[in-house]
């Protein structure tokens, strides 16, 4: 019997464990006009929740199109992939992509042509000079509302790991970009983000283009009322018992992070399947052993690349908890140093998403790296 846990990629159709508040209220924002960034930390089920938003709101007749800001390293790409996605969400027939393409975008000559599962795809003839890129700007980014304006429908339009479009120079792309979208009546926008800082920064700083362009959404952990059943029925297949007090320890262990849950129970599976017929509590701990051990040489690599008093940070939280780690006694006790080492240490650890931060606690974004910090403490 195969796995029923899946980790790594996007989660759709029945692996995709229910999130019914936040589809719902989501769906309710942006099929009526409002614009949402959505925040989480890496991991927690952004694309899957978006994706699955899409199907239903495709369902209920609204056009949809996905933009992943990560597929694109310059200005000019990202505004080539955002003509083709918005193109392609409104109509999937190559001809006649070609002819909407050839109406709107006549002077960007565009070219179509099919990928290897038959899509449309769409060059246009964009240069990588500055000039040729703020050429092409304006009439890609006023696609969006044109296109829905002539199917007379409504558009959700998403940029995913949209704080990425921070890092393209020169063209003023951002600025670009709320100026076109906030004249856009028929196009609902959604910006969502891992690197939550700089995504919240983008909506909330008073100098921002984005500056208070929609609302903020913070995507928190699966509710455990939907997890642990989702969780229970897959465990079943492979005659395994989950009772909801382990399936609560499961979402505990993984620091209740979706990715996390679902590796572990891959790993509980693997273990368990055909030799038991429930999941313990005891399981728990030697399918993080398992985890840790395969990771191991991920871990080796991210440890080296660390300073020596990053690393001194990160054995004291894993020893002590990150509460109180500018407290005198936290500094004296894992002999930290100054309150400024300290400081500029998690600053960085904070940046390369090593940690994580909720309200005033520091704790690390994988907790099976925290594990494997723990095991190795002296
Ligand atoms: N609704 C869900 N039901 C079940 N598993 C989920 C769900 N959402 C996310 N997961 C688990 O989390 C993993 C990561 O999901 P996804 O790629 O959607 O997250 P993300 O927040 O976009 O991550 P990243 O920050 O890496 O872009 C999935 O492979 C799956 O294991
Ligand atoms: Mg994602």
């Amino acid at each position: 019997m195969q796995n029923p846990f899946r980790f790594g990629s996007v989660v759709s159709g029945d692996d995709f464990a229910d999130r019914r508040r936040e589809l719902a209220e989501l769906g309710r924002e942006l099929a009526g006009g409002q614009h949402v960034f959505l925040l989480s930390p890496r991991r927690y089920g952004k694309t899957s929740l978006i994706l699955t938003l899409l199907d239903r709101l495709r369902a209920q007749g609204l056009l949809t199109a996905y933009v992943d800001v990560f597929r694109a390293t310059t200005a000019a790409q990202l505004l080539e992939l955002m003509a083709q996605t918005v193109l392609r969400g409104v109509e999937s027939r190559p001809e006649r992509v070609l002819r909407l393409a050839a109406d709107l975008l006549g002077k960007l000559r565009p070219q179509v042509g099919t990928d290897p599962r038959g899509k449309p795809t769409l060059s246009l003839e964009i240069g990588h000079s500055p000039r040729s890129v703020l050429a092409v700007r304006e009439e890609v980014l006023a696609l969006p509302e044109e296109l829905a304006k002539k199917r007379g429908r409504r558009l959700v339009l998403v940029f995913d790991e949209f704080q990425e479009i921070q890092r393209f120079p020169g063209v003023g792309l951002e600025k670009a970009m709320r100026s076109h979208f906030q004249t856009h009546r028929h196009v609902g926008y959604l910006f969502a983000g891992s690197r939550e800082s700089a995504l919240r920064d983008m909506a909330s700083r008073e100098r921002a283009p984005f500056y208070k362009f929609g609302r903020l959404v913070a995507l928190g952990p699966i509710a455990s009322q939907e997890f642990v059943p989702f969780l229970q029925v897959r465990f079943k297949r492979g005659h395994l018992r989950l009772s909801a007090e382990v399936g609560d320890a499961i979402l505990a262990a993984a620091d209740d992070v979706p990715y996390n849950v679902q590796r572990l129970c891959h790993q509980l599976w693997v273990r368990r399947a055909g030799k038991a017929d429930r999941i313990a509590e005891r399981d728990i701990g030697d399918a993080i052993a398992g985890i840790v051990e395969q990771d191991a040489p991920h871990f080796n690599v991210g440890w080296d690349r660390l300073s020596l008093h990053q690393r001194q940070v990160l054995q004291a939280i894993a020893r002590s908890g990150g509460r109180n780690v500018f407290a005198g006694e936290f500094l004296t006790a894992h002999r930290l140093g100054s309150h400024s080492s300290v400081q500029t240490s998690l600053r960085q650890l904070l940046k390369e998403q090593v940690l994580a931060k909720t309200g005033g606690e520091y704790r690390f974004a994988d907790p099976f790296f925290r594990e494997w910090v723990t095991l190795r403490l002296p």
